[in-house]
């Protein structure tokens, strides 16, 4: 064979394959099979975080250097964990970061006059109250003494209200992290039934806004829904973030669904999400793991709101 003929050949089975490849799927024995890539985001956290760095040069340009305060009550070691990482993030891209901890048993009136004093201090732009609180506060009128203005979670009564306008101002950052690890993929939201297992502020209910406003028939389950495979079955893109391993196997997923796995467990002395992976890998079309999955997506999409915040209040 010649060597331009050995080259074209070359170069069209090359292209079958990537033909083949991209299908994502195998027929065998009349089922269908999809080969679940595996949607990991350090590159998706890592351009955001990128983006974030330009908009705080510009910042710093104008003299301006953004702060996130962090309220931390008691000793929970995952919110130790999610706080120290939060830490590192700032610290990264020079985000003053203040951390303020507390007591198990602060009273409701004192934290409340800490996020007063926190509302009316120039140097901090952007307050962040660690949850789960301690069962003796009452987390919603906690939540919502922040100043909508320098609310980084979006959390408050306004922030969540923007969004059921349709106006995605500062938004929940483990919502916007899933609708952006989502709509990396190249998936179809619009027209597409999506399935969410959560209905926290942080999680089910930014995230039923956000899919909603991008055309997406939501279906939002929780602890009191009686038949949940019914409604994971029939998902084009299943979301889950409970923290129950195993909750969802691949007999609950529609062939060729995105599976996004917020959740976060330990067994056996790993951290693992709701989704039994080995199960789900073949039927799924996406599949995130955990740890390395949403995790990454939180911490960027938080030093983003850190700087929107510093931008919004500098108009
Ligand atoms: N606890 C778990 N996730 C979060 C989060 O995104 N924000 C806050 N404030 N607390 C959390």
């Amino acid at each position: 064979m010649a060597k331009g003929e050995k080259r074209t050949k070359s170069l069209s089975n090359n292209a079958l394959f990537i033909f083949l490849s991209s299908i994502f799927f195998v027929i065998f024995k009349n089922k269908v099979f999809f080969l679940g890539n595996v949607l990991g985001s350090s590159k998706i956290a890592a351009k955001l975080f990128e983006e974030t760095s330009v908009m705080l040069e510009n910042l710093h340009m104008k003299k301006i250097y953004p702060n996130l305060a962090v309220i931390l009550v008691g000793n929970n070691p995952a919110s130790e964990l999610y706080v120290k990482k939060k830490k590192i993030a700032c610290d990264e891209l020079g985000i003053e970061f203040e951390l303020l901890r507390f007591a198990e048993n602060i009273s409701q009136r004192d934290i409340l006059q800490i996020i007063n004093d926190l509302n009316h201090k120039i140097s901090v732009n952007a307050i962040l109250v660690q949850i789960p609180l301690p069962k003796q506060l009452d987390s919603s009128i906690i939540l919502n003494t922040v100043s909508p203005l320098k609310d980084v979670d979006g959390f408050t009564a306004f922030n969540l209200g923007l969004l059921s306008y349709g106006k995605e101002e500062i938004v929940s950052c483990t919502a916007q992290g899933i609708v952006k690890l989502l709509e990396s993929t190249g998936t179809t939201i619009e027209g597409s039934n999506a399935c969410i297992i959560n209905h926290s502020i942080i999680v089910g209910r930014p995230l039923s806004q956000l899919l909603l406003n991008r055309g997406a028939t939501v279906t939002v389950c929780h602890a009191k829904t009686t038949d949940l495979a019914m409604h994971t079955k029939n998902a084009d893109i299943l979301i889950t973030a409970v923290g129950k391993p195993g909750l969802i196997n691949g007999d609950m997923v529609k062939p060729g669904a995105v599976v996004i796995d917020a959740g976060i467990a330990r067994k056996n002395g790993k951290t693992v999400g709701d989704v039994d992976f080995e199960s789900v890998k073949d039927v799924a079309s996406y599949i995130t793991p955990v740890p390395g999955g949403i995790g990454p997506m939180t911490i960027a999409c938080l030093v983003n709101n850190v700087a929107k915040l510093a931008m919004l209040h500098n108009q």
